[in-house]
């Protein structure tokens, strides 16, 4: 039996146009004939660097306004593909048609195994201010099978310290996740404070910090996870890693990125692995883009505490929030975090 909200249901959201985002009321449209609709009501969303980028037109290629949800299933035209009352969480990447998920519902529609891929159950033993982590987590494990598949390739120690460029959200996730795994690294960044804030909140133990500018050669393996490919962060990268040593590139790219002959934004894009020539010596570089399904299964795995010991991740996550506020106080905050930057990360409560 569908489960249907009312047509014309009246909700608020927060959509954004001209570097601002508002405060809005809509209505619950028609279900698309031949699709399947699916209502989320969300419990809670997490603010992605990405949404900022998108506010004041910076994101090349998607738009993901609102994608780290945590929710319920209101409403759906086919039990088969999703459960009424099932609790969620969106995966971002199957091509879907969805309204802004900040919002106090999130109407998502496509065909059934699209819908189906993009919700991913969610246990009720993760609470909504871990489960907001699932797909930043999920790609970071993502990232994760790529570095040991391109070292398995390279002939690289898949136990060899890793160096991490970029203590934002997406670099202290990647380290966290190495961290839990065991793997030795080490979390750089260019400005001291991110590196301050992780290491006085007790993200990660303190000897994972690594300040100031790496030594040239100092890394097998390198891991960039900077806000943008930009060639000064890519030589200074390059320059870090010892000759026939592994870059992965997870940092998002945009068409023109290189690193000497190679092109960036194809190689993330298609995640290929590739030999590149750069300032003197040889490297090898392989893109990481998005997560599956089975990422987002083990990023859930991680959320509900499946690895033992001193350091647990679930419990250290909330160490990484630093604003959670309202959807009617979010069109300020978010306006002024996209236009001045912020470090951490920040929650809507809906
Ligand atoms: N591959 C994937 O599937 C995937 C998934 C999610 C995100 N991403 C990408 O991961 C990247 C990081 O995301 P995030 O959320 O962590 O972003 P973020 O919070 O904005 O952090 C960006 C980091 O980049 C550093 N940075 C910025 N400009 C720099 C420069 N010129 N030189 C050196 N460092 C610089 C910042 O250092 P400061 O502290 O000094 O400003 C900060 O540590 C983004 O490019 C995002 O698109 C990729």
């Amino acid at each position: 039996m569908p489960v249907v909200a009312p047509i014309n249901t009246r909700y608020r959201r927060l959509e954004h146009g001209q570097g601002r985002v508002h405060l809005v009321a809509r209505e619950v449209t028609r279900p698309t004939a031949g699709m399947v609709k699916v209502i989320l009501s969300p419990e809670l969303v997490g603010v992605c660097r990405s949404d900022l980028r998108e506010i004041v037109g910076a994101r090349h290629l998607r738009r993901d306004f609102g994608h780290e949800i945590v929710g319920r299933v209101v409403s759906t035209t086919d039990e088969a593909v999703v459960g009424g009352g099932e609790r969620v969480v969106y995966d971002p990447h199957p091509a879907v048609d969805r309204t802004s998920g900040f919002g106090e519902l999130v109407e998502i529609e496509g065909t059934a195994e699209a819908v189906r891929a993009a919700l991913v159950p969610l246990g009720p033993e993760v609470a909504a201010a871990t489960g907001i982590f699932a797909e930043p987590l999920a790609c970071a494990c993502h990232c994760i099978g790529r570095l040991a598949a391109a070292s398995q390739l390279t002939g690289i120690d898949p136990c060899s310290r890793v160096g991490i460029f970029g203590a934002g959200i997406a670099g202290a996730l990647i380290a966290a996740a190495l961290h839990a795994r065991g793997v030795p690294v080490a979390l750089m960044n260019r400005s001291r404070a991110r590196l301050d804030r992780l290491r006085s909140s007790g993200f990660l133990p303190a000897e994972l910090f690594s300040p100031g500018t790496p030594r040239p050669g100092s890394f097998q393996r390198l891991i960039v996870a900077t806000s943008a490919a930009a060639p000064e962060i890519m030589a200074l990268a390059a320059a870090a890693i010892a000759p026939g040593g592994l870059m992965v590139l997870y940092a998002g790219t945009r068409p023109g990125d290189r690193l000497g002959d190679l092109d960036l934004d194809a190689t993330r894009r298609a995640e290929d692995t590739v030999p590149v020539t750069f300032a003197g010596h040889t490297l090898t570089v392989a893109g990481s883009h998005g997560a599956t399904r089975a990422d987002f299964g083990q990023a859930i795995r991680e959320l509900v505490g499946g690895r033992q010991g001193p350091w647990l991740l679930p419990g250290a996550l909330s160490a990484l929030v630093t604003n959670q506020v309202s959807l009617a106080e979010a069109p300020d905050l978010l306006t002024r975090h996209a236009r001045d930057g912020f470090v951490g990360k920040a929650v809507i409560t809906i």
